[in-house]
Order: structure tokens, then sequence, then C-alpha cells
């Protein structure tokens, strides 16, 4: 599953006016984009995420400042860092994440596949586990 990860790079429309990135839903990236959120203000030594969703596909862009983001399958590990504009990371339902060493203008924009439903958050690591275990026993190991 941690290979789903991916890390996206967004074409830079630039001229001598500056930069603009654009993300369409289904086409830049893998899903249609149902809901858009932000997180800044996040001290340095933050760890902010710290849950995985049973529906919910992400893409993270530090629009401003800089963050890094570590991924858990429950096997795997892997840190991304996110430094710049047009850089993205998909992160696949079922992946455990912490976002952290937020910089002091980082603001963490976050595009999702689904609306916000608290039911579908995954907040306790261990119950984490036993998901990820029991889905394994029924469908092996995608
Ligand atoms: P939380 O999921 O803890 O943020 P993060 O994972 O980025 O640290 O969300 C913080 C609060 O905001 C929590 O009370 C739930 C609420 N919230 C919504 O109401 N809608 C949303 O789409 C999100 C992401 C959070």
């Amino acid at each position: 599953m941690i290979e789903q990860c991916k890390l996206i790079e967004f074409p830079q429309n630039g001229d001598e006016r500056g930069h603009l990135v654009v993300v369409e839903g289904n086409q830049d990236i893998p899903f249609a984009i149902q809901r858009v959120f932000y997180i800044y203000g996040s001290d340095a030594d933050v760890i902010r995420g710290r849950h995985a969703n049973y529906r919910s596909e992400f893409v993270l862009i530090n629009v401003a400042g800089t963050s890094k983001v570590k991924v858990d399958d429950g096997a795997n590990q892997k840190v991304f860092h996110l430094d710049r504009p047009h850089i993205g990371i998909y992160l696949p339902k079922l992946i455990w994440k912490d976002m952290y060493a937020f910089s002091s203008d980082s603001v963490l924009l976050c595009l999702a596949s689904e609306h916000y439903d608290a039911e579908e958050y995954i907040r306790d690591y261990n119950t984490y586990i036993r998901i990820i275990r029991d889905r394994e026993a029924l469908i092996g190991n995608p």
C-alpha cells in the first residue's frame, strides 16, 4: 500500500507575472475533489493527522512554507518532504499519516475525495493495525 503514496509534480504555468498551478479532479489527481481544507499556524513541534481513513483519499500540497508527512501502512513507513507549491503527495485510503515539522509560514492545502465524516476516521493506531491485519486476512496483501 505504501507504494501507492506518491509525489505528484503539477505543471507551473509561469510567465513574467508569476506562477499558477492547476489541480483538476480526476485529471491531475486520481479522484474527484469533494472537500478542501488547509492547515496553518501549527508550531514546528506539533504532530497533526495521526489518523487513517476508511474511504478518503487525499492530496496534500504545501502551497506556502514546508512540512513533512510520514506515511505508514502497518508494515512500512516513508517520509515525504513537502517544500514546493507545485508538489503534492497522493495518499490512498487506509494509510496512517502524521504531518509535522511545519515551518512558521506553512499553509498545507488538503484535497479530499470525500465529504467530512468523523466516523470514517481511524484515530487509534492499535485499532488501525487491527483493521489492516483483518483486511489482509480477508483479501490478502494488496
Ligand atoms: P483533525 O482531523 O484533527 O485535523 P488534522 O488531522 O489535520 O490534525 O481536525 C481538526 C478539527 O476540525 C476536528 O474537530 C474535526 C474538524 N474537521 C472538520 O469539521 N471538517 C474537516 O473536513 C476536517 C479535516 C476537520
